[in-house]
């Protein structure tokens, strides 16, 4: 079995930050990659603060701490990725971006390197066409929080080559998850049976004849999930669950599926939720 040492993180947004401290905690040397310097700081912020956060709760000891952010390296430049086992590709989802990221990695990494996307909506097979060695692409889909919820879903396409499935479905029990092996179809697994659950809850709150703080009452306190629909909406980013939408309402064609219009207004106007800090609810 190959050893995955060194892994590479494109992208350090919500996602792409949480992945990169899920990695540098089970040990694995990091190396974190956006575009700009300063999107790079922005990535090394995010891990600080988090593992911050856990020191000051008692969860982490400082000298645990200074050897998980010992273990990340930040860049710019997706040349620094050249020694990485394992790339996971977390940029937004713009397939345009994604397949020139890859196309540009199969230059840089290994031959024997293993190309991950992060996507949440968009076609794996299509990335994986991108690149001279669609054998050895795969999908590694994290569930926001990363450091916190245990699924990771293991996206396959027809070319993937079955030790390279083994391989990242081995790290991430590694990694303390719970991998779930799954073809490439519109949502996979966990999105398929979330999103019309929240278009459903967004379609309620337009109506008028419910309040937002209800309708999550509703879902948490009701039906038992950690987090009403609105709120989890706005911690997943409303531009997502409207790509989600999109994507399953066009290979499915399914009304629960297309994206409700406060949905899409919300995005248009630049209100994407928490990281924005403000979607259905304000943040500070
Ligand atoms: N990073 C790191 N740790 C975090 C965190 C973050 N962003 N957010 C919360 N945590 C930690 C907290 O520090 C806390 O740890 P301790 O118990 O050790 O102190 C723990 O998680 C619980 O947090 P809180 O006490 O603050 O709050 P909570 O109990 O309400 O849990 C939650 C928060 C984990 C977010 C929980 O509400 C939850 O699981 N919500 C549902 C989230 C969900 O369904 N996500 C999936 C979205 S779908 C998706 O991501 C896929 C996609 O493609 C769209």
């Amino acid at each position: 079995m190959r050893e995955i040492t060194t892994v590479g993180v494109i992208g350090l947004g919500t996602m792409g930050a949480g992945i990169v401290e899920v990695f540098a905690k089970a040990g694995l040397s990091v190396v974190g990659v956006d575009g700009t310097p300063e999107l790079a700081e922005r990535g090394r912020g995010f891990l600080e603060a988090s593992t911050g956060r856990a020191v000051a709760k008692g969860r982490l000891s400082e000298e645990d701490q200074a050897a998980v952010l010992g273990r990340v390296t930040w860049s710019h430049r997706l040349t620094d990725l050249a020694g990485a086992d394992l790339v996971v590709e977390a940029v937004p989802e713009r397939m345009e971006i994604k397949r020139d990221i890859f196309t540009t990695l199969d230059g840089i990494v290994r031959e024997d390197a293993i190309l991950a996307s992060n996507t949440s909506s968009l076609s794996l097979t299509e990335i994986a066409a991108a690149t001279a060695q669609p054998q050895r692409v795969i999908g590694m889909h994290f569930f926001n929080p990363a450091p916190v919820l245990a699924l990771v879903e293991v996206i396959t396409t027809l070319l993937t080559d079955d030790e390279v499935t083994g391989a990242v479905r081995e790290l991430a029990v590694r990694l303390g998850k719970k991998p779930v092996v799954v073809g490439d179809r519109a949502g996979f697994v966990a999105n398929a049976l979330l999103i019309t659950y929240l278009a459903r809850a967004i379609r309620m709150y337009e109506t008028g004849h419910v309040s937002r703080e209800d309708i999550d009452a509703a879902g948490k306190v009701g039906i038992g999930l950690p987090m009403g629909p609105l709120t989890l909406a706005d911690l997943i980013g409303l531009d997502v669950v409207k790509e989600v939408c999109d994507v399953l309402y066009a290979a499915t064609h399914e009304p629960s599926a297309a994206p409700p219009a406060l949905l899409q207004q919300l995005v248009t106007v630049g209100r994407l939720g928490r990281k924005t800090g403000q979607g259905f609810y304000a943040y500070e």
